[in-house]
């Protein structure tokens, strides 16, 4: 395959809400996002990955679409989107926008027309979404028709009075799922696609992307997600949109699923797939769930950090997509706690477990996709109320903790812990009010530790957060690290995470301590000519037997 530039490239993933505001509205917005492509391109950026930008009654900030040509007032005009465009290309920067395929929000035209017989657009557009008949208990009461559960807690099915129908959501109620099955609804995804693509964007990610069949048996379960994730038929519906609109306008693609096989992976991300051409997987992530706990099951409980889950999650995929398809490197998204706080120390040990996190995931190959913030070691919320949250998951899941028996101290210390909005506080750019994100209150209350954890502190402090991800980014450059192979070290070690990265003309390796607590490793590696090039406490030279400080990384260079 000829290469391409998403193989070279450092993705940034901007979640636009929060990056900069503007206008003082409290939102961030895309002039904001203009006016730091200057620091991103600076940072060593070259795509930005922007959260969703459409119309929106923001239920589920964005990925709740009401107009999918439209863009959403809280983030500029039409206009701002083709300056920003421009704008990042002149810097060399491309742009990757969101594309929501499974669900639209209940205020799109679609929906409205949908659900109301009506409507003049009724006949046409019911289809668009699922619908299921009630079910009747013996005593006459009105049932869903299966008892899944949504992805944010809830039941999957709302009761729509004017059909007498259920529809399903496998998000917010706020969040109807379209009918794949549907062969005009499909049409009307693809032209909108193909729109954007007109507005010279060059890739996607595609929004759960894994969801799109759903089984329409419509059998019992609980909470069933079997039935509506990683159906086969979702493979055909992706490859067809490949076919159609990403691969002749040469845009780039990048979806989202959980598990996969090698076979799945291939037919997701290999080289001569039409589904996508990178896959965002989610095997290392929530490396440390306890699934003892039943207050607070799921993704909320956490426990010990299983290392060698995270290690084994990314050795599983460079080997299935070895030499057949290229790799994503990431730590978190939008949709997982600051990755300090989940995997790190944000208390004692803040800046060297952020560091260790950096050298642990930026030297491995692949193309990396840095979220915003963690360059500068964000880490989660501190909020006091409840209503500093604005996730609309934070308060089905408040709910549900309190009706498993869990106190309201519990539940508060679990969303600070394991919710989403944590990764979603305003971008902190330096010690000015609100952090230098906007002049008024901002939509989620901004971190309280901004004054110490800000970009303009960290700036040319060569021992901070913010310079090590900068060398980080050149230095993948320069090696050419994306291009490397990976092979782990001891990769059952319960603590250590160590690994060599072979280049064409070095070997990188990479030493890190997960633990609060020293260790000491054997590493039965022949010190051929290690040079130590990264560190977070001071300079070692490398022997066998290794004893590391809390969180102690180190990074060592051997030229061919
Ligand atoms: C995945 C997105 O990353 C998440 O933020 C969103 O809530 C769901 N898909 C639904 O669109």
């Amino acid at each position: 395959m000829k290469r391409q530039w998403w193989q070279d490239a450092i993705i940034y993933q901007i979640y636009l809400r929060s990056f900069k505001d503007s206008n003082n509205d409290g939102i961030g917005d895309f002039k904001g996002l203009i006016s730091k492509l200057d620091y991103l391109s600076d940072l060593g950026i070259t795509a930005l990955w922007v959260s969703p930008h459409y119309e929106s009654p923001m239920d589920d900030n964005g990925y709740d679409i009401s107009d999918f040509f439209k863009v959403s007032e809280d983030y500029g005009t039409l206009k701002d989107v083709k300056e920003f465009i421009n704008e990042a290309h002149k810097k060399n920067i491309k742009v990757i926008f969101d594309l929501v395929l499974n669900h639209t929000s209940d205020e799109h035209e679609w929906f409205k027309a949908a659900k109301d017989p009506v409507h003049v657009d009724h006949h046409k557009y019911h289809d668009y979404y699922i619908w299921q008949k009630p079910k009747y208990d013996e005593a006459g009461n009105r049932q869903m028709p299966t008892q899944w559960l949504s992805w944010f807690g809830g039941p999957v099915w709302e009761y729509n009075d004017l059909t007498d129908e259920y529809y399903l959501h496998i998000f917010s109620k706020k969040m109807p799922d379209l009918n794949w099955r549907n062969n005009d609804m499909k049409r009307d995804l693809k032209d909108i696609a193909k729109w954007w693509i007109n507005q010279g964007v060059d890739g996607f990610r595609v929004d759960a992307s894994n969801h799109l069949e759903k089984n329409w048996d419509f059998p019992e379960g609980h909470p069933g997600y079997e039935h509506f994730s990683g159906l086969p038929m979702h493979h055909k519906y992706l490859e067809d949109f490949g076919i159609e609109v990403f691969k002749p306008n040469n845009v780039m693609s990048m979806g989202e699923a959980g598990n996969a096989t090698k076979e799945e992976a291939l037919k997701y991300c290999g080289f001569d797939s039409n589904e996508f051409d990178m896959l965002i997987h989610f095997g290392h992530c929530w490396a440390d769930l306890d699934f003892s706990n039943q207050v607070t099951p799921g993704k909320w409980s956490s426990g010990k950090v299983n290392v060698r889950h995270i290690k084994s999650s990314y050795d599983k995929w460079f080997k299935m997509l070895n030499g057949n398809g290229w790799n994503l490197i990431y730590w978190h998204n939008h949709d997982q706690p600051r990755v300090i706080s989940h995997y790190g120390n944000d208390t004692s040990y803040r800046v060297q477990s952020g560091k260790m996190l950096a050298y642990s995931l930026y030297l491995m190959p692949g193309t990396p996709i840095i979220y915003q913030g963690e360059e500068i070691g964000m880490v989660n919320v501190d909020y006091e109320k409840l209503t500093d949250f604005r996730d609309v998951e934070v308060y089905t899941e408040y709910k549900n903790f309190i009706q498993a028996g869990a106190t309201h101290e519990l539940a508060m210390n679990t969303l600070r812990n394991r919710s989403r909005d944590n990764a979603r506080t305003p971008f902190q750019w330096d010690e000015s009010s609100y952090a230098g994100f906007s002049k008024v209150t901002p939509w989620i209350k901004v971190n309280d530790n901004y004054k110490s954890v800000n970009l303009n502190s960290q700036m040319n402090d060569r021992n901070s957060i913010f310079e090590t991800y900068k060398e980080l980014i050149k230095m993948r450059k320069a090696e050419q690290l994306n291009d490397g192979i990976i092979e782990f070290i001891d990769i059952e070690n319960e603590d250590a995470f160590i690994y060599i990265n072979e280049t064409s003309n070095a070997k990188f390796l990479v030493i890190s301590n997960f633990r609060e607590k020293e260790i000491t490793v054997d590493l039965n590696i022949v010190n051929s000519g290690y040079r130590n090039i990264l560190y977070n406490y001071s300079e070692r030279e490398l022997v066998n037997v290794m004893k590391l400080q809390p969180y102690e990384a180190l990074v060592y260079k051997m030229t061919k």
